[in-house]
């Protein structure tokens, strides 16, 4: 049979080229590329990667247009609504979901493993006061490859799936150590008693000795920011991931690196920025001249919270989280202040005016996560460290998938140099 193809022709030799069409499950073919520098002597040049499938993958699939998101298979609605985060966690390393037995071991291991070592907490000293949560966390699990570095040793795969739980099970726990030591405040260690979310709650909000009363409808709300959190297949970070994967690093080197890349604005910081917005904007009476200047097309400001690059119709995960931020309303948390006075109206403005109608610019997940996590009394500083805490099974199954590919082919592309040439004195 006839393969696909795509032929380009170079009109300026009238060269002609082939390049062969590869199929997915479902999403739009690829042309693979792959050999074009050998037979054309040119890169191809995609800046930010927007035309470009960089790996194969069988973890997460997204249909912008539709507003679909699967991971494994599932819809996302499906996982947030009726599983838990340790669910979609079991199910993006072992590609199946647990059934009760086995989600009930993976529980206990995970509290079984979510102590770090005690001379660890050495390191949190040598931390300024108020330095910010991500840094601490970053340099943190890169320290953890001090302590677990056998998994060097890339070739041994029965390993890998240690390495996952140990780093998922971990990361609350040096996640609510970060923002404990950054505020001076006592640490709270894991309590075995509890389950995943609400022993990171705990740990977060606790007082040693106090009772903590942390409601049902608090736990899952932040349970489903976990869940879809959990992957969002090649975004900034888990390319990181994957690309410091390629070079043969240690996991949790990657996993460091992917929490430097998550910590920018327009990446995991973007929620911190909708609640600073909001701060910045203040009261009702000012959102008018704000709606005003984000429509003006020679004022850079942009409303924080509405638009998304790939979800142009809806973006699922909003969805989901509209109806969380609803519940905990109706349960009188986080109701009452002036900045969600301020949301409310930015966003029933945003829903029927015809800038933001005719551009599709919903609010996006950051918009509602953001508003959730400041009624959960999440400090801001903390919340793209709760985006890593979901984050961690997305990017150990990608590093997985990597390592388990036949062969491993480095991540380094190529360059347009525009630069200067031949500048070297001649005689000197
Ligand atoms: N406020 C006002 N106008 C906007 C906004 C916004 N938030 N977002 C886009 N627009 C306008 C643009 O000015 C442009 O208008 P024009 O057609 O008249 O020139 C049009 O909508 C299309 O905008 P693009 O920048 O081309 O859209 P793109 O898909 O490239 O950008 C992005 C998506 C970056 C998310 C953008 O909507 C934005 O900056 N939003 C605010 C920041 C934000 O919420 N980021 C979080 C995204 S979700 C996530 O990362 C998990």
């Amino acid at each position: 049979m006839q393969k696909d193809t795509v032929t380009i022709i170079n009109n300026r030799t009238n060269e002609k080229f082939e390049y062969p069409i590869l199929d997915g499950t479902v999403g739009p073919s690829v042309v693979d590329i792959s050999t074009f520098y050998q037979d054309t002597g040119m890169f191809t040049f995609d800046r930010g990667y927007t035309s470009t499938a960089s790996c194969r993958s069988k973890i997460t699939y997204i249909d912008g247009g539709k507003g679909q998101l699967m991971y494994r298979g599932y819809d996302i609605s499906y996982l947030a609504k009726n599983r838990t985060f340790l669910d979609t966690a079991y199910l993006l390393l072992n590609k199946t979901l647990p059934s009760k037995e086995e989600l009930e071991d993976f529980s206990i291991e995970m509290k079984k493993r979510s102590f770090i070592r005690e001379s660890m907490k050495k390191l949190f000293d040598a931390f300024p006061d108020n330095a910010h949560p991500m840094a601490i966390l970053s340099a943190s699990v890169s320290a953890l490859s001090t302590f677990y570095f056998e998994h060097l040793d890339i070739d041994k795969p029965n390993e890998y799936m240690e390495m996952a739980k140990r780093i998922i099970a971990k990361m609350p726990t040096i996640a609510a150590f970060a923002h404990r030591y950054s505020q001076g405040l006592p640490i709270i260690y894991p309590d075995l008693g509890r389950g995943f979310t609400e022993n990171f709650l705990y740990m977060l909000r606790g007082y040693p000795h106090r009772h903590i009363d942390l409601k049902p409808i608090e736990i899952k709300a932040l349970d489903t920011i976990f869940t879809l959190h959990a992957d969002h297949e090649q975004n900034a970070s888990t390319t990181t991931v994957r690309n410091v994967g390629s070079t043969h690093a240690h996991p949790y080197a990657a996993i460091s690196a992917g929490i430097g890349a998550l910590w920018g604005r327009a990446h995991g910081g973007a929620n911190e920025s909708v609640i600073r917005q909001l701060e910045m904007i203040g009261s009702v009476d000012r959102v008018d001249e704000f709606i005003k200047r984000a429509k003006d097309k020679d004022d850079p400001f942009r409303l924080m919270g509405f638009g998304h690059r790939v979800y142009k119709n809806f973006d699922p995960r909003a969805k989901i989280l509209k109806e969380i931020r609803d519940k905990l309303m109706e349960e009188g948390i986080g109701v009452n202040s002036e900045l969600v006075k301020v949301a409310n109206k930015i966003e029933k403005i945003a829903l029927s005016d015809e800038y933001f109608i005719s551009r599709k610019l919903y609010p996006n997940v950051d918009f509602h996560s953001g508003l959730i996590l400041q009624a959960l009394k999440i400090p801001k500083e903390m919340f793209a460290v709760i985006f890593v805490i979901g984050r961690t099974p997305g990017w150990v199954a990608q590093w997985i998938e990597l390592q388990e590919q036949p062969t491993i082919k480095i991540a380094r592309p190529r360059q347009l140099y525009v630069g200067p040439v031949d500048r070297t004195p001649k005689d000197d």
